[in-house]
């Protein structure tokens, strides 16, 4: 049984090998990693390269993006106070709705990008990539009580559940739509892919983002010329099947209906119209038309059929019997 594994099968109420091990480990990991906790707080690849250290060395379950309550109020703009080996903290006596006016002008931001959040997601992120499917990746989010104290200073909010019910009510509201959007963000990413040192066109389709979940690429092995180089993660490694090559840019949703290998039906959806001639897309030697094909659907290329070179559409084609033969399923 894998780390993630056994964290799911616990949660789920079945049957694991033994108790899954979770600690939370943030200031520890970074000692474990010899860094200053300011540096894991502000910058994800130092906390997964902690994470990582750590729970190869303990044998734990699962790796965390865990570090301080500070990330959302930051970047919705309250003042916090850097340490170079603790926590960052909110300063309470100048929290961000210290006054109600400022929120009652407040919306709650549409993106989760660009400051502390977007961070966290990138740990996020980088942590699947590099545990795979052995591990679990935890995220993290504020609750609505600690937010609210966050934002509004946490005596203030003390006094408001009895002074003022309809204002915590409100800044509920407003911590809660934060926090899901901010783990919406968090747990469905779309990753960055490369192809040696060129990125891939991936398609932001967010149902998408959901197969990247499980059928997700590794980063480069050590020693590999793309770590050597840092290409970072590449199409088709660990368990990805972005497309590249002819299909690239297009969603795993754009063929496959469902958890299944139903595809039959998306090749007319556009084929032939987007073709660059005629023949039957779905007899051309390709893993849909066969599964032992060398020419793996997600990936295939032009130039892995054209190998002295792609015709040009104009030119009539020659129809050539013996190619198509050997092109074809079942000859
Ligand atoms: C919760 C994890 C998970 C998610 C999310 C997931 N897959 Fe899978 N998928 C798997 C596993 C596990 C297998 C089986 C692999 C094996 O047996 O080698 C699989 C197999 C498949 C297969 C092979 C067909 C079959 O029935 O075995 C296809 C096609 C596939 N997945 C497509 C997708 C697409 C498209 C998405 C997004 C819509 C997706 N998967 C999301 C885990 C997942
Ligand atoms: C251009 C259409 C197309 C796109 C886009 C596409 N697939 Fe596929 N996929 C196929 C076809 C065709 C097969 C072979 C199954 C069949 O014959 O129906 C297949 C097979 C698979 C399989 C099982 C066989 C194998 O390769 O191990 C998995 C897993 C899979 N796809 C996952 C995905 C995921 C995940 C995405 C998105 C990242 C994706 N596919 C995008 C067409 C596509
Ligand atoms: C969402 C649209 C879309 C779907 C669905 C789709 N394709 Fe394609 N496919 C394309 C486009 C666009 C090209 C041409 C790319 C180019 O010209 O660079 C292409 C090219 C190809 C090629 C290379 C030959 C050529 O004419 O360029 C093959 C083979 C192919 N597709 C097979 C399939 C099969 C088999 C399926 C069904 C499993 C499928 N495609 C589903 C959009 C799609
Ligand atoms: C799966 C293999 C495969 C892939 C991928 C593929 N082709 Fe083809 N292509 C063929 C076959 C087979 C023929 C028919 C050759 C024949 O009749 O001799 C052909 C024919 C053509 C023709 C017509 C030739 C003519 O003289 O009229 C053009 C143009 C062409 N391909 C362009 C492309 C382009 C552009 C791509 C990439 C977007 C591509 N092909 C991808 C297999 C492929």
């Amino acid at each position: 049984m894998t780390g993630r594994e056994r964290v799911l099968a616990v949660l789920g109420g079945q049957h694991a090998d033994r108790l899954s091990c979770m600690p939370i480990t943030m200031m520890f990991a970074a000692d474990v990693l010899g860094v200053g906790y300011g540096q894991y707080a502000r910058d994800y690849r130092v906390m997964a390269d902690a994470q990582l250290k750590t729970a190869e060395m303990f044998g734990l379950d699962y790796v965390s993006t865990i570090s301080d309550p500070a990330r959302e109020a930051s970047d919705l703009g309250g003042k916090i106070q850097w340490y170079d080996d603790q926590p960052p903290a909110i300063v309470e006596n100048e929290a961000l709705f210290t006054d109600k006016r400022v929120f009652a002008g407040f919306k709650v931001p549409d993106r989760v990008a660009g400051g502390r959040m977007e961070d966290r997601i990138r740990g996020v992120e980088l942590l699947r990539s590099r545990v795979g499917q052995d591990l679990l990746v935890e995220g993290w989010v504020e609750g609505p009580c600690a937010e609210s104290a966050d934002l509004r200073g946490i005596n203030h909010m003390m006094t408001d559940f009895s002074d003022d019910p309809a204002f915590i009510q409100d800044l509920f509201e407003f911590t809660v739509e934060v926090a899901t959007r901010f783990a919406a963000a968090a747990t469905l990413g779309i990753p960055q892919l490369h192809d040696g040192a060129r990125i891939v066109t991936v398609s932001q389709d967010p149902r998408q983002a959901l197969c990247y979940q499980c059928h997700a690429p590794r980063e480069p092995e050590t020693g590999s010329i793309a770590a050597t180089n840092a290409w970072g993660p590449q199409v088709g490694s660990g368990d990805d099947r972005t497309p590249m090559g002819v299909h690239e840019g297009i969603s795993c949703v754009s063929c496959h209906d469902g958890h299944n290998e139903n595809t039959r039906a998306s090749c007319k959806t556009c084929h032939p119209q987007m073709s660059n001639y005629g023949i039957d897309m779905e007899k051309m030697d390709t893993t849909y038309s066969s599964a032992t094909s060398a020419h793996n659907i997600h990936w295939v290329k032009c130039t892995d059929c054209h190998q002295h070179g792609i015709p040009k559409a104009e030119t009539p084609a020659p129809h050539n019997a013996k190619s198509l033969a050997t092109l074809e399923r079942n000859g």
